[in-house]
């Protein structure tokens, strides 16, 4: 079983989206399970303090590296990758969900405050990644969109019907548009083409549709794309 464990300090705020729709079903039917570790029952002092005063001076708290170094040991020790969320991480990118997703599962550090004591990363061996160069408040929100992208694909999830195969990124490309019925709505009609049963057609059309909006939207896609066919890598 696909397993994801999170070390935060608002473990209550678990599963919240991922308990609903294909994530909560696939929750419910065993093929994942999620855990979470309470970073503050790991404080020591009357108080639970799980943060301090950067050292140096400087604006907000951090998060201590004694306290949140003993709530990942509580994390059963084995082969999942041990992330950090962080703004400054590598940007998660589809072919690390998929790595992800094919692996035993993740263990999931969540920062608060200014973040965590530099230390506690280089110990246990964080990596860190981001979802984006934006600042949250805290990694749960961010911790919740790698479980949710990893979940979807474990086998059994999706069904039959959906496949990710076609997916935005699955090709180093984005999805072309969709449409279904009315064929015409507020004076727009489907293209014309995805009603003519003419699958070899409909098929060149949305392979078009996905090169022109990777083109338009994503210069940075679009030159992995084309470095691909001249011999370059393309790390998704
Ligand atoms: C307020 S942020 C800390 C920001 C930090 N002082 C900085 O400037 O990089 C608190 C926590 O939210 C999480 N976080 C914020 N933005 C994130 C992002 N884009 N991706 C992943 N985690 C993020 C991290 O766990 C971080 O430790």
């Amino acid at each position: 079983m696909w397993r994801a464990s999170v070390v935060t300090l608002f473990p209550e705020i678990f599963p919240g989206p991922l308990g609903a729709s294909l994530a909560g079903r696939a929750l419910a039917a065993g093929i994942w399970s999620l855990d979470t570790v309470d970073i503050r029952l790991f404080a020591t002092d009357k108080h639970r303090t799980v943060d301090d005063t950067p050292a140096g001076g400087g604006p907000g708290m951090v998060m201590k590296p004694d306290v949140l170094g003993r709530a990942i040991d509580a994390v059963a020790t084995d082969a999942r990758p041990r992330l950090l969320l962080s703004p400054r991480g590598a940007p998660l990118a589809q072919g690390w969900i998929e790595e992800f997703a094919r692996g035993a599962g993740v263990v999931l550090v969540c920062g608060r405050f200014e973040g965590v004591d530099e230390r506690v990363i280089a110990a246990r061996g964080l990596e860190e990644v981001s979802i984006g160069d934006y600042v949250l408040s805290g990694g749960e929100i961010a911790a919740m969109a790698l479980i949710d992208a990893c979940v979807r694909l474990l086998p059994g999830v999706m069904g039959a019907a959906a496949s990710s195969a076609e997916e935005s990124f699955a090709d180093g490309l984005l999805e072309y548009p969709h449409y279904t019925r009315p064929q015409l709505w507020e004076d727009r009609p489907i293209p014309e083409i995805l009603t003519s049963g003419d699958h070899g057609k409909i098929a060149a059309w949305r392979r078009a549709e996905a090169e022109r909006l990777t083109r338009e939207r994503r210069p940075d896609l679009w030159a992995a794309f084309l470095g691909r066919f001249r011999g370059g890598s393309g790390r998704r």
